[in-house]
């Protein structure tokens, strides 16, 4: 079975209802990236932090899988299927696909503030200053945030050497080191980018530029793909 790797981020689930990053004028639904996505800004305020990952996790509650999120679980049909997500929301998991990386960590899990291997799984639920991992630590969201290191990172980037094809989705490619993940793919590899702003990526060889959102983009890839297998 030939290898599939997808590589998405925010604008696949932007038709679920999910605010982009970089189309909010650097906003993350009204807030600075610094306030609720960095370790400083926990220090400084981790009630505001707690609160703004309660209210996506509530959001998540909220919203179903669009029909790009729904498409890639039917490639599993006649190829062998690793998505990497750059997302927090769990939507691919809701459509059904069955491996799934996610790089920047998940919505519905928290782990302790002290021990990054204690890591619990909430679903929906909020969490609140005084919610403690069991030796005692504040639990925090199970985000990576800007200035931490990326522990799938080295996992992702050997999927990628593996593929015969490569389908990113959604992704501006603006943040490492998921950014890079694209310069690990084999010579031989057919890619394609699915993003109605996409960039030209005149540098990169057998790529197929797709100018459409997700979710009309990604079914006729699909559909194209399994016909040609
Ligand atoms: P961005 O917000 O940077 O980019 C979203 C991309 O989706 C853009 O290129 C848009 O053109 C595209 N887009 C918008 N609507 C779309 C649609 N309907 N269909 C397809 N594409 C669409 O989001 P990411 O690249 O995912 O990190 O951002 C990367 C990381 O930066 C995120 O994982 C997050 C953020 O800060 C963390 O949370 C650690």
């Amino acid at each position: 079975m030939k290898k599939i790797v997808v590589l998405t981020g925010a604008g696949i689930s932007a038709e679920s209802g999910i605010k982009t990053f970089r189309d909010s004028d650097g906003l993350w639904e009204n807030h600075s990236i610094v306030e609720v996505a960095t370790p400083e800004g926990w220090r400084r305020n981790p009630e505001l932090v707690l609160k703004f990952y309660n209210e996506r996790r509530k959001q998540l509650s909220e919203v179903v899988p669009n029909e790009a999120h729904k498409a890639l679980q039917y490639l599993e049909k006649r190829f062998d299927v690793q998505i990497i997500t750059q997302n927090v929301d769990n939507l691919h998991e809701q459509a059904g696909s069955s491996n799934i990386l996610h790089l920047h960590g998940l919505l519905t899990q928290v782990r302790s503030s002290t021990d990054d291997f204690l890591v619990y799984d909430i679903g929906n639920k909020a969490i609140e200053i005084g919610d403690v991992c069991e030796k005692g630590s504040q639990l925090r969201p199970h985000i990576v945030w800007f200035g931490e290191q990326v522990p799938n990172i080295e996992i992702a980037a050997k999927m990628v050497e593996k593929a015969d094809i490569l389908i990113i989705i959604g992704t501006s490619l603006v943040v490492y080191p998921a950014a890079g993940l694209l310069h690990f793919a084999p010579k031989y590899c057919r890619k394609f980018l699915i993003d109605p702003n996409a960039p030209t990526m005149s540098h990169i060889e057998h790529i197929t530029i797709i100018k459409e959102k997700a979710g009309t983009g990604v079914p006729k890839l699909v559909e194209q793909l399994l016909n040609e297998n």
